[in-house]
């Protein structure tokens, strides 16, 4: 490496801490990856029943500088459903982790591998005073959108009130007008997830104390809000997208070679993929938590069924049994899977559009590899992630909500696929992803601004 700083003989250690979701353990491990490839030795850590429970896809095997680690959550034998729910799982694990987080670097230091940064989900802010109390460096990861993380920082300011009024126009620096209909789903359920939303609120609680923060999101996506943002935290710093980075450039080789997953990959789909024409096949996944009622999920069944087109449609095993009786797994035109390795899938060219629920790993995902949208959002931060998808970057269609029944019909559906694959609508939407994939690899790549960022990150871990 051409820095001399890295010439430095000791090898910086991050523990890089997830809260246990899927969407947040995939980009920091992916980060990690690109951590790794830049010189450091890299501890990646997440809650003992999560960790316990994951499979590690393709080889079992992490690269000789990642290791992996847990501490404890208070609910080790059984996860989040061991709390009775997400709010009362919050509080335990507040109550129990920071100890558990002081208990892991004494053992690490122990064992002659002290931690030298603390890289900790933006969703665990008590992890920056473990960094303070053992004098190490602490760097905020926020793994939602930058747009989003906004929206909670202005209510955390008090600039945004909550309950919100379906009336109420919402006006941000840096950020569209926004409605009610556009915000993340709290500000609808404030009631029962007031919680919920304490602890977004609260990831900025002890922020200007970070050393870094860091976002997986991209400069050139959302210039104004981070321009914005910087001015605020100095040390603000994009580094996304963290997708395995074979699919952005050549930089990390070995790549393909691990994930984590908490669910077993059916990866023939990839084979199914092989024989249909290119930009043929619509792929359907709603990430790794959301739930459909029946009917949903049978309207969303008909609605492709009735398109006529091929579709790969990720159900996971927790959800088939509400599939309608006589819908097949497999037929002429369509293949149900209970998971898949998601970006090889969306790489494929046959896939002509992605059905998603805007988680925003999905959304970074097929932004990435330019693939359009049809977004039918749940909650949480999908909501504004949709608005971003269909009023901003313009890669997608929001499918239309039945007002009455508040799901999506399967005719609605219907219609925004013919829009997206026969329409001139659905081509200006193609060129515009391809756009987007354009900046975004160039972002991702040698000199680009997330590439720069990341360099600049390890740079000063090595000039401790
Ligand atoms: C959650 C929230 O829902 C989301 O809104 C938030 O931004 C992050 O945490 P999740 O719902 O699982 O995540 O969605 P998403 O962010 O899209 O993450 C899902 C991940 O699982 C993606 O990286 C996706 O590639 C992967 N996946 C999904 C698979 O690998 N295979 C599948 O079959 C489906």
């Amino acid at each position: 490496m051409e820095d001399k700083t890295r010439a430095r003989k000791v090898q910086p250690h991050c523990l890089v801490l997830s809260h246990p979701f899927q969407g947040h353990i995939n980009p920091m491990l992916q980060f990690s990856k690109l951590l790794v490839h830049e010189g450091l030795k890299v501890t990646l850590a997440s809650t003992r029943f999560y960790i316990n429970n994951l499979h590690i896809n393709i080889n079992n095997n992490l690269p000789p500088s990642i290791s992996l680690e847990s501490i404890s959550d208070g609910c080790d034998n059984g996860g989040i459903p061991e709390a009775g729910s997400y709010n009362a799982y919050l509080q335990r694990f507040w109550l129990v982790g920071p100890q558990s987080l002081v208990d892991l670097l004494e053992k690490l230091a122990k064992l002659g591998n002290p931690i030298d940064c603390i890289i900790y989900d933006s969703f665990l802010p008590w992890a920056l005073d473990v960094a303070k109390k053992f004098g190490v460096v602490g760097a905020s990861y926020f793994t939602q959108h930058v747009a989003v993380n906004n929206i909670y920082y202005h209510v955390q300011l008090g600039k945004v009130k909550v309950p919100l009024m379906e009336e109420d126009e919402i006006s941000l620096p840096s950020m569209p007008k926004l409605q009610l209909c556009d915000m993340p789903s709290f500000f609808f359920t404030f009631e029962e997830d007031g919680p919920v939303l304490d602890m977004l609120v609260g990831q900025f609680s002890n922020i200007d104390k970070a050393d870094w923060v860091l976002c997986n999101s991209i400069y050139e996506l959302d210039k104004e809000v981070v321009d914005w943002t910087t001015k605020i935290w100095p040390n603000f710093k994009t580094i996304g997208p963290n997708i395995p980075s074979k699919f952005l450039d050549k930089r990390v080789k070995d790549d393909e070679d691990y994930d984590f997953t908490q669910f077993k990959s059916e990866d023939y789909c990839i084979e199914w993929l092989q024989d249909k024409p290119k930009g043929s096949v619509i792929y359907v996944s709603f990430g790794s938590t959301v739930p459909f009622d029946e009917e949903q999920m049978r309207e969303i069944a008909y609605g492709l069924r009735n398109s006529n087109k091929y579709f790969l449609w990720v159900v996971r095993a927790s959800e088939e049994t509400k599939l309608p009786k006589d819908f097949e797994k497999k037929s002429e035109k369509g293949l149900i899977v209970t998971w898949c390795s998601q970006v090889k899938v969306l790489a494929h060219e046959a896939i002509a559009c992605f059905v998603t629920h805007c988680g925003w790993n999905s959304v970074l995902e097929t932004l990435s590899l330019g693939v359009p949208t049809i977004a039918i959002p749940k909650w949480s931060d999908q909501i504004t992630n949709a608005k971003y998808v269909e009023d901003v970057w313009k890669v997608g269609i929001r499918a239309p909500i039945d007002d009455e029944e508040k799901i999506v019909r399967g005719e609605a559906l219907n219609n925004c696929i013919k829009k997206m694959m026969e329409s001139e609508k659905g081509k200006e939407i193609k060129r515009n992803a391809i756009e987007w994939r354009t900046l975004i690899t160039r972002a991702a790549s040698e000199g680009g601004s997330s590439h720069k960022n990341v360099l600049e990150f390890v740079s000063s871990l090595f000039s401790l």
